[in-house]
């Protein structure tokens, strides 16, 4: 197993997904709101999707039974889309995945629900700049983990939990491909970052304890001391210099 190195053909073929990707993650964030429920916000994504003649890669991935993951407060990820229905104070993360012309692309935002509390936002708030903090470092002449401990690094410091069970991955073909990214600082320098690579990096980031477990439906992650949660995910193309997000709207820097 290795790391694939994507060409410039093929990185174009990943943009397209992306921007099916950002367009559904703005169609489900115009529907969030006090009342509605994670299914419905489910469907919206996948009739989008389908409706690009797109896939939604997490759909079956794994046997796993919704397009979107939908995680609501003290669940980190994989939250499987239902009858919950979003209450005002909560904070849900939808992360989506969008396969088209044989690539997939992966992203994940955390979203207040109506009046959320102070320190609910500052979670949020640390999680989207630790992706940040690690994207620095998202260049040749760097490692692996140059990316991995900068983003630990900055959500410790603020005193959160970092997510160990889950990391971050390649993304290309498959929707998870060599090499993982550890939202943590690991021993191992990690491979020497290329220009081609593609990373999902996706830090998972509890106000509280760093452990999770998983509920009975044996997809849900939850925090084990019940805190709230966050996760902020993009698809990250290494180049020469600057990295490119394909998942962020370029003009908006959203
Ligand atoms: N975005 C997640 C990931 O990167 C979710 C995929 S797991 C699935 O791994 F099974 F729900 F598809
Ligand atoms: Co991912």
């Amino acid at each position: 197993m290795a790391i694939h190195i994507k060409s410039d053909t093929e990185i174009n073929l990943m943009r397209e997904a992306a921007e099916i990707l950002i367009e559904a993650h703005e169609l489900v964030a115009s529907h969030i709101r006090v009342g509605v429920t994670t299914k419905e916000l489910d469907q919206i994504a996948e009739k989008f999707i389908r409706s690009k003649n797109a896939y939604p890669s997490f759909l079956n991935y794994h046997g796993y039974p919704a397009s979107a993951c939908i995680s609501v407060n003290e669940e980190v990820v994989h939250g499987i889309p239902g009858k919950r229905k979003l209450q005002d104070g909560d904070i849900v993360s939808v992360d989506l995945g969008v396969y088209y012309k044989g690539y997939h692309s992966d992203a994940a935002r955390t979203y207040a629900v109506g009046e959320v509390s102070a320190d609910k936002l500052k979670l949020m708030k640390v999680t989207e700049e630790s992706f940040f903090e690690g994207l620095k470092y998202a260049k040749p002449g760097y490692h692996l983990n140059d990316i991995s401990k900068a983003i630990g690094t900055y959500a410790q410091k603020h005193g959160y939990g970092v997510v160990r069970d889950l990391v971050g991955h390649g993304i290309g073909k498959q929707l998870h491909e060599e090499p993982q990214v550890p939202n943590y600082n690991t021993p191992r320098r990690g491979p020497k970052l290329q220009k081609g690579m593609v990373l999902a990096i996706e830090p998972m980031i509890n106000m509280g304890t760093w452990q999770v477990r998983v509920l009975d439906d044996d997809w849900t992650f939850v925090t084990r001391d019940g805190s709230p949660s966050a996760h902020y995910e993009n698809t990250v193309v290494i180049t020469d210099d600057i990295p490119e997000i394909l998942t962020l709207r370029k003009d908006l820097g959203k």
